[in-house]
């Protein structure tokens, strides 16, 4: 695993920004893996950015998200559908038709799973996984446990992660209690894997991945049995002098 450790959260937008823009660049119809949450922000924004000054192309990158919540429509506010359009689809010439998100409203879970991965394995495999890190060593939505899921499933969330999300939520919403996520295997299948982790709260998960150890008590601790893995980090989330 390659660890690169920068000074705030500015930095790591831009190395992590780097990290996919060399994939895009180097293979423009390249499948890309995506996240949500607040960490690939700043790093969509610099993608975005590239894209307006012509200095990369989206028309031919297909792209698949991690999870979205579940129950959860498309067009409400809250879902990772709507918070992809809104930091990444709708600034960039990637075409509508190449976008995946798992589908957050679907009656029957399993199969939306099932087709969810034979779509990305169809698609040729992901060429970059781009993941943010859960306080409790979450990739993903998988949570911390006895076991993990290899595939793309459905989950309950954790009261951790609950409360992490609360944030996203106003005072009469409901915060969701559940989601669709890719497994731990669709993850490390993907060609490459870059991983970001910024502030202080994050700092005990990072530690987990750095510890060289596997647990699925830290299910980002598997990233350790993937060829190439870059951990991008602020000095808060890594925390070490
Ligand atoms: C989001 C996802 C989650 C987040 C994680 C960190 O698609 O899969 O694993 O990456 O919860 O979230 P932030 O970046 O908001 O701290």
């Amino acid at each position: 695993m390659k660890v690169i450790v920068v000074k705030d959260y500015e930095e790591l937008s831009k190395v992590t920004a780097e990290q996919i823009a060399e994939v895009v660049r180097n293979r423009p119809d390249c499948v890309l893996g995506l996240a949500t949450g607040s960490t690939p922000v700043g790093a969509y924004e610099v993608l975005a950015e590239m894209y307006k000054k012509g200095e990369l192309d989206f028309s031919r990158v297909k792209s698949y998200n991690l999870d979205e919540y579940y129950p959860m429509k498309a067009d409400n506010r809250q879902s990772y559908h709507y918070f992809m359009n809104e930091n990444l689809f709708s600034k960039i010439n990637i075409d509508p038709e190449n976008v995946h998100v798992p589908d957050g409203d679907c009656k029957d879970t399993d199969a939306m799973c099932a087709d969810y991965e034979a779509q990305i394995r169809s698609a040729g495999g992901i060429d970059i996984q781009l993941l943010g890190i859960g306080r409790n060593g979450h990739i993903g939505f998988n949570e911390p446990g006895d076991f993990l899921y290899p595939d793309t499933h459905k989950t309950d969330l954790t009261d951790d992660t609950m409360d992490a999300n609360a944030r996203f939520f106003s005072e009469d919403e409901i915060i969701p209690n559940a989601a669709v996520t890719m497994g731990m295997g669709t993850i490390l299948r993907a060609r490459k894997i870059v991983i970001a982790a910024s502030g202080a709260s994050k700092r005990e998960a990072v530690a987990g991945i750095l510890s060289g150890k596997i647990t699925t008590q830290c299910p980002a601790s598997l990233l350790n049995m993937h060829p190439d893995v870059v951990l991008v980090c602020d000095e808060e989330a890594y925390g070490r002098d």
